[in-house]
């Protein structure tokens, strides 16, 4: 009868061998997860600026204006403390009241809702831009006319406003006007000479609608 000897199990046994494969695969995907995160840090790295201030240039009422701004400043902020124009206005800072409208292209927008850093390459206009020396354009002789303004905080966001629908429609409707200047809050509540001053400079005789026609409209 052969002695069939018990032999001790060997230092590699199955569930060490298949732990050992275990441990191999997730240190190799954790190498591999590691390299992924090193590139894409390494790409955002080439992408991100700032926070530290960066050179930036905005082309603004036709004049290339360098600045070097931290990338978080907006083109509100950058508009009236750095390139000493303060016609748009800090109403909210939030997308409220429309006290900060600009123009970037033909578009009329919050500028406190922009970074300047985004605005750049594209012309913004602001309400120092309208004007000709010594000539209003007719939305700003308008609004002087029909009286469209009493504190005037709001003023300069509703010229912008109008001044973009004009350009987009030379002869709106009450409602196209309406629509405009949506995003435009007056609280001394000049809405219904706003209005009737757009139609004017549009060229369109207006019954000057009563505030309470305006708002329920
Ligand atoms: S300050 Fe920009 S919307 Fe009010
Ligand atoms: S005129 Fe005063 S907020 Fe509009």
């Amino acid at each position: 009868m052969n002695n069939i000897e018990w032999q001790p199990p060997s230092a590699h046994s199955r569930r060490s061998f298949l732990k050992g494969l275990g441990t191999a695969a997730v240190t190799a995907a954790a190498a591999q997860t590691e390299a992924v995160a090193a590139e894409l840090e390494k790409a955002n790295a080439e992408k991100t600026i700032g926070p530290g201030a960066v050179p930036m240039t905005l082309k603004v009422n036709g004049e290339k204006l360098k600045l070097l701004l931290e990338p978080r400043v907006t083109l509100l902020d950058a508009l009236r403390n750095y390139c000493s124009l303060t016609g748009a206005k800090e109403g909210c800072d939030r997308a409220s009241c429309g006290a900060c409208t600009v123009l970037l292209g033909d578009l009329p927008i919050y500028a406190c809702q922009k970074l300047a850093v985004e605005a750049q390459g594209q012309e913004i206009t602001t309400v120092e831009g309208l004007a000709k020396p010594g000539k209003l354009t007719k939305v700003q002789q308008a609004f002087l006319e029909k009286d469209a303004l009493m504190c005037g905080y709001c003023t300069p966001g509703f010229v912008m406003s109008v001044t973009a629908l004009l350009k987009q429609k030379p002869h709106p409707t009450a409602a196209d006007v309406k629509r405009a200047c949506a995003g435009n809050l007056c609280r001394c509540g000049t809405q219904p000479r706003v209005l009737e001053a757009a139609l004017s400079a549009a060229g369109i005789a207006a019954h000057r609608p009563t505030h309470t026609e305006v708002v329920n409209a």
